[in-house]
């Protein structure tokens, strides 16, 4: 199982995501790899920010290394899951797909602790470190629900 967590910058909420999944995932001794990216071009090759950085510190997770990339079409082959943070990376997602089965990839990573809610992690850039913590908080409430899921499946 391959997972891609997606937000706009790739330095503030996917790699966060990444982080988060990639340690849900050895808790529940998956057998899952994760990567992040964001919808735009931005940041490619940039460390996340230092705000995801420190608030992940706390909970021993260490994003540190991973450096910034934008989405590629190719992505669709690699990974079988695609999670969106919002609805704009989403409809940017979808407007990429070059069919059914690339759309069906696609979901809004807050869908699997909010089913049907249409609720997003919104965008923490322009805030404070504790919208980063609330950031952590919504991520990883979703990823545990993802990461039960996937372990009985
Ligand atoms: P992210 O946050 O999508 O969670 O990584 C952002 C980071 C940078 C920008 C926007 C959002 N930016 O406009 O540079």
């Amino acid at each position: 199982m391959n997972i891609l967590m997606v937000c706009l910058g790739n330095i503030c909420r996917s790699p966060i995501a990444e982080g988060v999944m990639r340690q849900k995932i050895e808790k529940y001794g998956l057998d899952a790899e994760v990567n992040s990216c964001g919808t735009a071009s931005y940041h490619i090759g940039e460390s996340p920010d230092r705000r995801s950085i420190k608030t992940l510190e706390h909970y021993n997770i260490d994003i540190s290394q991973h450096q910034g990339q934008q989405f590629m079409i190719s992505d669709f082959d690699t990974y079988d899951l695609i999670f969106a943070m919002d609805t704009s990376n989403y409809t940017n997602l979808l407007a990429k797909a070059r069919n059914q089965k690339d759309k069906r990839k696609i979901k809004l990573l807050m869908d699997e602790s909010h089913p049907g809610q249409q609720k997003i992690v919104p965008d923490p850039y322009y805030g404070n470190i504790e919208d980063f913590k609330e950031t952590y908080s919504l991520i990883e409430g979703a990823c545990e629900h993802l990461a039960k899921k996937l372990s009985i499946i």
